[in-house]
């Protein structure tokens, strides 16, 4: 009798211990289905770079979680990465998982599993040390950036299930030193009205729109079938916003179905919008955030209209003892295109902006991988700190350069206004958060045609400064280069004001039309050029002269570059390496 209830026990034992932990099930139209306790964070899908289309959503309750089903690749053959799909906030649940596509023999089938952890790599060779870059997935321009009680927010367009672009949700991520960041939940996912494409954010300390006092204000373009403008409030500093009930604030504009990418700012008694419409930008005013109307709208007949401007920013400065306006906008999709976000300079009445004459176009970044930045709301002492999307899509649009993700942000920018010698110019230089990053400091003698090793620069993380005073006309630069053959050839041309960025033989020249010819930057003519170079694995972000020019470009290096070497007849001085962390 004992023995027969142990073996009852046994076997019931068996039977539990047994079942597997996610039940799968196949129709004949590829719907697939995983059932599971969310006992663990995530739910991991086998993916990879060239699989198939799947729809993709998760059912909790009996109802669908994601509001809209979610775009995901699915692997075919291969496994080149894991999906991670949260399913923390159902813990203990029954959850299912659902995929449309699949067959028998895909990895999906017997292969999706229940982790606590997500398959990436902080250490993967072109990951950058000093700038963000997302855990998992795509990023991005950065959305809704916002200083608060010491911490500086930033959300950014962020597709969680690939490292292409899709699905267009807020992700999240704060730093107290606007260099290491921490990444939170995900914030604003796609619903009917849209996917959530780019805006801004406030913090509306009068509770102007009855959210409560200080609520945080994210401003934002709904994307489907057209584009129109919503919002969503949070009351805990910005970590969970809720959707407004009443959106869209601003439907779909007549004029146009490019409608997007609204900059709020409090600006003479109201709240203004600065969004673009196909090739100008409108602005509107608001005394709440929730009803809007036109105020005015500027672009038509002036700067460059080569293509579809995107993501405008209005900002005060102060020049000449006198206050100025400048309006920047993005422009173009062609993240090869140097001269990305151009801008105007002049005169703000609270409805109206009017540009001084100057020989537009002018552009804020004259490399080719700096797209769709934004400036911060409420940073202390009125600073206009700025961050761009590093754009490096074009090299990825088949196959990423990078594994686990796509993207990254431009180091933190301090703007203002500064004289070329002719005109104001918008001057770019690292906000000094940045040089809080520099580890160890070297001094650098260096001699025309000497390979000399960078100390640190095996990590490919460094900050390099050089002062160069030309003799004459010549051309002088410098190059980064590593033990492979690859480099990077920095060479100014003082008689014709520009400097140019040769990145033909950079390396992994699976991207030769991108790097074929050198990116051109027009640098203002000085009696010397103070060049402070950032060097991060795939970046190199340059600075001239405080502010003269500033210049973005994606390499590609196999290994990290960790020599330089100067040419040319200046005479140099101040030569500097910082580790940077
Ligand atoms: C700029 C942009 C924005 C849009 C977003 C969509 O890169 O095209 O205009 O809101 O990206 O992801």
């Amino acid at each position: 009798m004992t023995r027969y209830l142990l073996s009852l026990l046994f076997c019931a034992f068996l039977a539990v211990s047994c079942r597997p932990a996610i039940q799968e099930s196949l129709d004949a139209e590829g719907n697939y289905a995983a059932t599971f306790k969310a006992n663990k964070h995530y739910i991991l899908i086998p993916s990879s770079y060239t699989g198939k289309p799947s729809k993709m959503n998760l059912v909790v309750d009996a109802a669908n979680v994601f509001e809209f089903v979610q775009d995901v690749t699915v692997a075919k053959d291969t496994v080149d990465y894991w999906i991670p799909v949260d399913v923390s906030p159902y813990a203990g649940q029954e959850v299912t998982l659902r995929l449309t596509g699949v067959e028998e023999s895909d990895p999906v089938y017997g292969g999706v599993k229940l982790s606590d952890t997500i398959d990436m790599d902080y250490d993967e060779p072109l990951r950058m040390v000093y700038h963000f870059t997302p855990a998992f997935g795509w990023n991005n321009d950065p959305n809704g950036l916002f200083y608060k009680d010491g911490v500086w927010h930033m959300y950014f367009q962020h597709n969680p299930y690939s490292v292409f672009w899709g699905n267009m949700t807020w992700g999240h991520a704060t730093s107290e030193d606007l260099i290491h960041w921490t990444q939170h939940d995900n914030v604003l996912k796609p619903d009917p009205l849209g996917a959530i494409f780019s805006g801004s954010a406030v913090v509306d300390k009068d509770n102007t729109a009855g959210f409560g006092e200080d609520a945080v204000i994210a401003i934002y373009t709904s994307d489907r079938n057209g584009e129109r403008q919503s919002i969503a409030y949070s009351t805990d500093g910005g970590y969970t916003f809720t959707k407004y009930g009443g959106n869209p604030v601003l439907p779909d504009n007549p004029a146009s179905r490019d409608f997007r990418d609204p900059k709020v700012y409090w600006i003479g008694g109201q709240w203004v919008m600065a969004v673009s419409v196909r090739q100008v930008v409108e602005f509107y005013g608001s005394p709440d955030l929730r009803n809007w109307h036109l105020l005015s709208s500027f672009g038509e007949g002036i700067g460059s209209h080569r293509s579809v401007w995107e993501c405008p920013d209005l900002r005060k400065f102060e020049y000449g003892g006198k206050e100025k306006w400048v309006l920047f906008v993005t422009i173009g999709q062609d993240p090869n295109h140097a001269n990305n976000t151009q801008y105007f300079i002049g005169d703000f009445d609270g409805k109206r902006f009017t540009a001084d004459p100057l020989p537009y176009p002018l552009w804020l970044d004259q490399g080719v991988n700096q797209y769709a930045g934004q400036s911060y709301f409420n940073a202390p002492d009125d600073r206009t700190v700025f961050i761009a999307w590093l754009t490096s899509s074009a090299f990825s649009s088949t196959m990423p350069a990078t594994k686990y993700f796509t993207g990254g942000m431009t180091l933190p920018r301090e703007l203002s206004l500064k004289s070329n010698g002719r005109h104001p110019i918008l001057a770019s230089v690292p906000a000094p958060e940045v040089f809080a990053a520099r580890g160890k400091a070297s001094s650098l003698s260096l001699k025309a045609g000497d390979r000399t090793v960078i100390p640190g620069g095996a990590m490919g993380a460094y900050e390099i400064d050089l002062t160069f005073t030309p003799s004459g006309q010549d051309p002088f630069g410098f190059i980064l280069s590593n033990d492979a053959g690859e480099r990077v050839v920095y060479t100014f041309r003082p008689s014709e004001g520009v400097l140019l960025t040769d990145r033909s033989q950079s390396g992994l020249q699976a991207f030769p039309k991108e790097v074929a010819s050198p990116v051109v930057s027009v640098i203002p003519v000085r009696d010397y050029y103070k060049v402070q170079l950032f060097y991060d694995r795939m970046v190199s972000e340059m600075f001239v002269n405080d502010g003269d020019a500033v210049i973005t470009n994606c390499v590609y290096p196999s290994a990290y570059y960790d020599h330089v070497e100067v040419f040319g007849g200046a005479a140099l001085r101040d030569v500097m390496s910082y580790e940077m962390k």
